[in-house]
């Protein structure tokens, strides 16, 4: 991932928020350690504001597409009150099992629900109202995610989707990901249902609000 900021700024960012939890300070360097593409944990700075968004609009149950190991869940996870939920759809088995080996440890791990599978499948099978919805899996589905989403989030609720700028390759799209990418942002900035920011938090965060 090519940083859009200097690296220099994003460790000042970084050193002025307030730090993530010892346990995902542990998580994420037991990904880099022992994962491939460990760059795909949103880290401190992104989990952070998504910890920040989990409390102020409230939110009670957030829906993720995308657990890797578990590092934007449980961050989310410990802003969410108790008796909160968090359902996390993840494909991979073994992405699946480091997250839970984590999640275990926590003491917000009981919010936390993992949907193996194909997303696109799994998302048939939910059912109920979300406060927030966080997107950061394959990006060529991210328009299906949006509309099966959007229909599961509450009017007023936040969805947000991360990697939307792509390290930059938005303005020149080449590749298949990169034109889902662009075609994802296009489609939001046109829905008259919805209120969005596409945010330069890392690689590009777009926050969706569904109007009320
Ligand atoms: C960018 S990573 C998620 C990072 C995570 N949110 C974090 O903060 O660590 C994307 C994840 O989506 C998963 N994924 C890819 N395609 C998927 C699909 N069709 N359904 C469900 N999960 C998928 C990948 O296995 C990977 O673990």
């Amino acid at each position: 991932m090519i940083p859009l900021i200097d690296t220099k700024l994003e460790e000042y960012a970084i050193a002025h928020s307030r730090g993530v939890s010892p346990l995902l300070q542990e998580l994420q360097i037991y990904t880099y350690e022992h994962c491939d593409n460990p760059q795909m944990v949103t880290g401190p700075l992104e989990a952070g504001f998504l910890r920040m968004l989990v409390q102020l609009i409230g939110a009670r149950r957030v829906l993720e597409i995308g657990l890797f190991t578990g590092y934007s869940a449980l961050a989310m996870a410990e802003a969410l009150p108790a008796g909160g939920e968090l359902i996390s759809c993840e494909i991979d088995r073994e992405h699946c099992a480091i997250a839970n080996s984590f999640i275990e440890r926590s003491p917000h791990g009981d919010k936390i629900h993992i949907m193996l599978g194909p997303a696109l499948e799994t998302l048939d099978t939910i059912t109920g109202r979300f406060d927030l919805v966080f997107l950061d899996a394959d990006k060529e589905n991210y328009l299906q995610y949006y509309e099966k989403t959007l229909s599961l989030l509450r009017p007023g609720g936040l969805l947000v989707a991360d990697n939307t700028l792509w390290s930059g390759r938005v303005l020149d799209p080449r590749k298949d990901t990169d034109h889902a990418l662009v075609a994802f942002n296009r489609h939001v900035q046109r829905d008259d249902r919805v209120e969005n920011i596409l945010l330069t938090v890392r690689d590009g965060m777009m926050l969706v609000r569904k109007r009320t």
